[in-house]
């Protein structure tokens, strides 16, 4: 029998394919986008570590597991840390280099990735106008669609609640405002009562990765502001064909700004105004 060869680094990790994959676009060759397309590998590549950790978190939690839950969920943390830090890099791009290959880029966004959609929609915020934007491309709408089908955090930690005797209601259409008041009341209890600790540290962890999920939105509007201003993105189009049309001509920060009002799991956060007394 023929002897294995050993593995090696390289090979394990795959780099002769990895290290050949940054095509850049820009012609004559733009010294930043090598910078640029690195910077969106990376993220793509933690998104996928992401989405790893927060599906075996969800799997955990419908089976009742909440240490191995919460502790999958802490990981993500640090990474969206990470997440956060690497836009100072981008920062460091002049607006002046930028311009230089921004316009090839016409219409690719950041507004088309795949797995940050699907971190939304694993998390719980599932918005049609986003699964439907991946009409046309097979098997990012499959993708997509079984993120959509899937059981999400939230749906993960009402099963953690339901478990415990709350009745948090029916998952139905139009019942949606009544269910919430009831998941509102139950973590009321869950953060207040000693017997739930194990309950509320999952909470925390979850409202932590909340946290740094809405922080990441608000880093990168500021870098994107600093680098592009109020210019329109280059996703515009898609932009509009996306949410529908607008009154005005949005610049890409107007967009952006439009998505900082999202949380994942507002339940969470209304129960603290209501902890104690005034
Ligand atoms: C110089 C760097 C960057 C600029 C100027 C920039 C600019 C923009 C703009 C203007 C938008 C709004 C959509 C549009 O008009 O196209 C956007 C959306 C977005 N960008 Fe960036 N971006 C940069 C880097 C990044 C990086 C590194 C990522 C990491 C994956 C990223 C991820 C996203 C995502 C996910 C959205 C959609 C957000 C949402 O719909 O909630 N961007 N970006």
């Amino acid at each position: 029998m023929a002897k294995r060869r050993p593995l090696s680094y390289g090979e394990y990790l795959g780099l002769d394919e990895l290290l050949d994959l940054q095509h850049l676009v820009s012609k004559p060759r733009q010294h930043d986008e090598v910078l640029f397309l690195i910077a969106h590998q990376a993220y793509e590549l933690w998104f996928k570590l992401m989405l790893n950790e927060l599906e075996t978190a969800i799997s955990h939690m419908l089976a009742d597991n909440l240490a191995e839950a919460t502790r999958l969920i802490r990981r993500v943390v640090p990474v969206q840390r990470v997440l956060i830090q690497q836009l100072e890099v981008l920062e460091t791009i002049r607006p002046t280099d930028f311009l230089k290959f921004r316009s090839i880029l016409h219409p690719a966004s950041g507004f088309q990735s795949l797995q940050f959609r699907e971190l939304e929609f694993i998390s719980g915020l599932k918005d049609e106008k986003y699964l439907n934007l991946h009409i046309g491309n097979e098997m990012s709408y499959e993708q997509l669609l079984k993120r959509w089908e899937a059981p999400s955090l939230w749906d993960g930690f009402r099963t953690v609640m339901e478990e415990r005797g709350f009745n948090v209601g029916r998952k139905e259409k139009g019942k949606e405002e009544a269910n919430y008041e009831l998941e509102v009341e139950a973590i009321l209890k869950i953060f207040t009562e000693s017997k739930y600790s194990h309950v509320a540290e999952l909470a925390e962890v979850m409202m932590e990765y909340d946290k740094y999920f809405w922080l990441w939105r608000q880093h990168h509007i500021a870098m994107v502001e600093r680098v592009i201003g109020s210019r329109p993105g280059t996703g515009e189009k898609i932009i509009e064909k996306t949410m529908g049309p607008t009154s005005f001509r949005p610049s890409g920060v107007d967009y952006l700004q439009t998505t900082l009002g999202k949380r994942f799991f507002p339940a969470l956060w209304a129960a603290r105004t209501r902890i104690g007394a005034y």
